[in-house]
């Protein structure tokens, strides 16, 4: 079956996109990636996408993040659609953009990658792209997949949340709670016993009294 699983390695396409052919691990390099695909060029929810991902393009950068966008439209398409987006932004309307855009035009890769919504077609009857938010870590596996139909748009300050708790359970051992944002406490894995959580955690473990009587809802401040 096409598309990706939490755990799989992306795999390591060429394409031509709006700086370029790329081959996809070496546009990654060793940093974080986010792959994410919208329907259609010229459409208005994929018009304010791209202008919130381009604003926040500083933001990824930060996190070491390399963000590039795909859709099923030619790279000609994907460069006069960007002036429009950042007309839309209230920038320049130049046909730059602070990421690549993927033209995948025969949908080889959209079908590789398990991004096409079946509901959504265009007046050839062919499928449009879905909004697929892919992200990698540097070891280029899939450490995220969140799939929108396209007449729901993004919100890509929760997609910066989920960087965020992606990079920091990546390297500490804890898992991030309901609506936490960075500087939030953060939760001690269910499997940590007591003691190691002790240990681990010198600013301490705050356990939350339940009916149960069990004892697994522990905090700590964020290490
Ligand atoms: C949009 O981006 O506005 C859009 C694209 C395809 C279907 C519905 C909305």
């Amino acid at each position: 079956m096409p598309g990706l699983l939490l755990g799989d390695e992306a795999p390591n396409f060429e394409a031509d996109t709006t700086q370029g052919r790329i081959r996809f691990h070496d546009f990654l390099g060793d940093s974080w990636g986010i792959l994410f695909s919208h329907p259609r060029d010229f459409t208005p929810v994929c018009t304010t996408e791209l202008g919130r991902a381009a604003k926040l393009a500083p933001e990824f950068r930060k996190r070491n993040v390399k963000m590039i966008a795909l859709s099923i439209d030619k790279v000609s398409d994907h460069l006069a659609w960007s002036k429009d987006i950042n007309a839309y932004n209230g920038d320049e309307p130049t046909e730059e953009l602070p990421f690549p855009i993927i033209a995948d035009a025969k949908r080889e890769l959209s079908i590789q990658l398990g991004m096409l919504d079946p509901d959504e077609r265009d007046k050839e009857g062919l499928p449009l792209t879905a909004r697929v938010v892919f992200i990698f870590g540097p070891d280029k596996k899939l450490k995220l997949s969140i799939l929108y139909p396209a007449t729901t748009g993004r919100n890509f300050d929760e997609i910066l949340r989920v960087v965020d708790s992606l990079q920091l359970t990546a390297k500490s051992k804890v898992a991030t709670p309901v609506d936490w944002k960075r500087g939030d406490s953060v939760m001690v894995i269910p499997s940590m016993p007591d003691d190691e959580a002790r240990k681990l955690f010198p600013e301490g473990v705050f356990t939350k009294e339940l009916p149960s009587g069990k004892k697994y809802l522990r905090y700590t401040p964020q290490p």
